[in-house]
Order: structure tokens, then sequence, then C-alpha cells
């Protein structure tokens, strides 16, 4: 029978018996997801888990200080190693404009920087590294990560499913990956995640977070992602964030992305002055589990306030548009 104590019982189990003596790292992202999988991990290996959370520039306005904020509460005071990598990122994201070309090089890069994060802790341990397979033996490594069900099945790791896209913790992992992972969260849905996480004491305001992908904003540029587009999404990102929010819709909608048609422009008019801007899709969805999903019919006035305000405050945006596609045949992200 299910329940969520039994399912924390058993998985902490099973991580203890993985892991042994051994140590893990976890790659934080500030969701839901990786946050309960850490807290799992942590009780059943404690101190020897470090979480490592990686600023890949593709983040949101603001999120990585509000990350490290809430950070402390969400894991039971675990080790939090912040590593600034935006530089790294958007140097290998360069030129890059096709979906699964992003999400495989993302996640590439994020397990570089775990490489080199598990080097820093076993130096900083004092563990002397070893040369040749006497190096590997030491030093076996367990990254931790908070793959849920729906991401392998959508990244054909489940039984006969094809590919839709690679989650860049699942399909999009490299070939030369060195870490043993392990995922506690691998049979589980969202909800579920969230019940898991609530009956850990993990706040409210990181159970009911809404998802955010791995990838971050770097598969809501429609074309290539350099740092000025980013800006530019950041700032209409957070205003359709703060008006959502206002309005009171956080927990009714699933999440809502805000997508950047980097490469499309069209001519408008503001004041007395021709523009040729770019336009942004909103893409506010209704969901159980991010398997399916519906368009979520959020109210006129709101939508209206939005694309108010992001006509006038962001400049390099002239068009606000509006996605009301079904999953399937859509999916929720446009890449
Ligand atoms: P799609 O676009 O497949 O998205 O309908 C389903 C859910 O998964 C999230 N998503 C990801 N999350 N890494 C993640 O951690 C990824 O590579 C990734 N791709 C999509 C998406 O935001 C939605 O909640």
């Amino acid at each position: 029978e299910w329940t969520t104590r039994s399912v924390i019982e058993e998985q902490v189990e099973l991580i203890r018996e993985q892991i042994g003596d051994g140590s893990a790292i976890c790659g934080l992202s500030g969701g839901v997801d990786s946050a309960v999988a850490a807290a799992l991990v942590q009780r059943a290996i404690g101190e020897r888990l470090t979480c490592v959370y990686v600023n890949h520039g593709l983040m949101r306005k603001n999120e990585s200080e509000e990350i490290e904020k809430a950070f402390g509460a969400s894991t039971g005071g675990a080790k939090l190693v912040m590593v600034d990598a935006e530089e790294r990122f958007l140097t290998a994201l360069a030129g890059i404009t096709d979906p699964e070309e992003k999400r495989k090089t993302i996640g590439r890069e994020f397990i570089r920087v775990f490489e080199q994060a598990q080097e820093d802790i076993l130096r900083e341990q004092g563990v002397v590294a070893g040369t040749g397979d006497d190096a590997h033996a030491e030093a076996k490594a367990f990254l931790v990560q908070g793959t849920l069900y729906p991401d392998v099945v959508e990244s054909g790791g489940g039984d006969g499913t094809s590919n839709i896209k690679s989650h860049h913790n699942v399909g999009g992992l490299p070939d030369d990956l060195q870490f043993e992972l392990v995922e506690p969260l691998r049979a589980l849905f969202k909800d579920e995640v969230r019940a898991v996480g609530t009956e850990l004491g993990l706040p409210d305001e990181i159970v009911h977070r809404q998802p955010f992908p791995g990838p971050g904003l770097g598969i809501r540029i429609i074309g290539e992602v350099t740092k000025e587009r980013l800006d530019v999404l950041r700032e209409a990102d957070a205003i359709v964030r703060a008006e959502l929010t206002a309005a009171g819709l956080d927990r009714s909608i699933w999440q809502c992305p805000v997508v950047l048609l980097a490469d499309v422009r069209s001519v408008g008019v503001q004041g007395d002055h021709r523009t040729y801007g770019h336009p942004v899709v909103l893409r506010p969805v209704t969901s159980e589990d991010a398997m399916t999903a519906d368009w979520a019919k959020v109210p006129y006035d709101v939508l209206s306030r939005i694309s108010n305000r992001i006509t006038n405050e962001v400049r390099e945006i002239n068009r606000v548009t509006l996605d009301i596609t079904s999953k399937p045949p859509g999916t929720i992200e446009w890449e």
C-alpha cells in the first residue's frame, strides 16, 4: 500500500544501501524535486551529503538569490556550495539553436560542473586522489537527482516510448558520465513528491513551487541563447510572475512559461514611433502531472495588465501573444 511514510522509509533504506559509507552530491535547482531528493538523502546519510547549486545564467530574475535564502529551510541544513557558471554555460550554448542540442549541451555542462565540485570537496576533505584505477575505486562518486517518472518517460527511458524531449538530467546526460546516480523519486509523480516533501517537513513555499525546467530560460528563447536575450526575457517573465501572483493564480496554474521568439520581429507603433521588436508568448497551463495539460483560462483583465506592462516596460518587446494549445499536441515548453 502506498503511503508517503512508507515511501520515505523505503527510499531512505535503499539510499543507505546504495551509498554505503560513501558520500554524495546533489544538484539543487531550487525546485521541489531536487529539494525533496536532497532531504531524503540527507535523512539517509546526513553530513555526507553536499548540495551543489549551479547558477547557469539561465535562471529567472533574482532567482539565485532567493534560492540561496530559502535553502537552509529546505534540506535540513545540509551543506551548500554555490557555483557561478554563467560564462561557462553561455559559451557552450553560443551558436546553438536546435532544442535537443541545447538540452544536451546544458545537461553535459551541469555534469562537468558537478565533477569539478566533487573534486573540490574531496580535496577539502583531504581524501588523497590516487591515480588511474585507484582514484576511481577510492572516490566512487554519487550524484543525487530529483528525476521524476514523467521525466523518464518523456526522455524515452520508459517502456517502448519514443523520445519527446531529453530532460537535462535524463536523456541529456553525457555518455562518459562517471557518477553513479541516486534517484529516489524516479517512480513518483509530482503530486506524490509534494506529499513526500510535506511529510519531510519542507516549507510550503518550496513544496508548492511551480515547476521550472533545469535548462531554465535556455529552452524558452527560440533561437540562439545570448546574455542580452536572457536579460530581455527575464524582465518579461518577472512581470508575468508578479501579475499572476498578485491575481492569486499561483496555485491554480501549473506554471506559465514565457517564451521569447528571438528570431521573429514584427512592426508596431509606440507613441509616434515605429517599432520593430520581438514577440513573447505566454504559455499558462493547468495540469495534474505535466504528462497532459490544458491552456489556463487566465482572466482577460490579468492578461491585459500583463500585456500592457510588458510592452511598456520592456523596450525590445512590442507584441504579447497567448498560446492556447493543449498538451498534446503541444508540449508545455516550446523546446
Ligand atoms: P513538457 O515541455 O515536456 O514539460 O510538456 C513537462 C514538464 O517538465 C518540465 N521540463 C523539464 N524539467 N528538465 C527539467 O527539470 C528538463 O529538461 C525539462 N524539460 C521540461 C516543464 O517545465 C514541465 O513542467
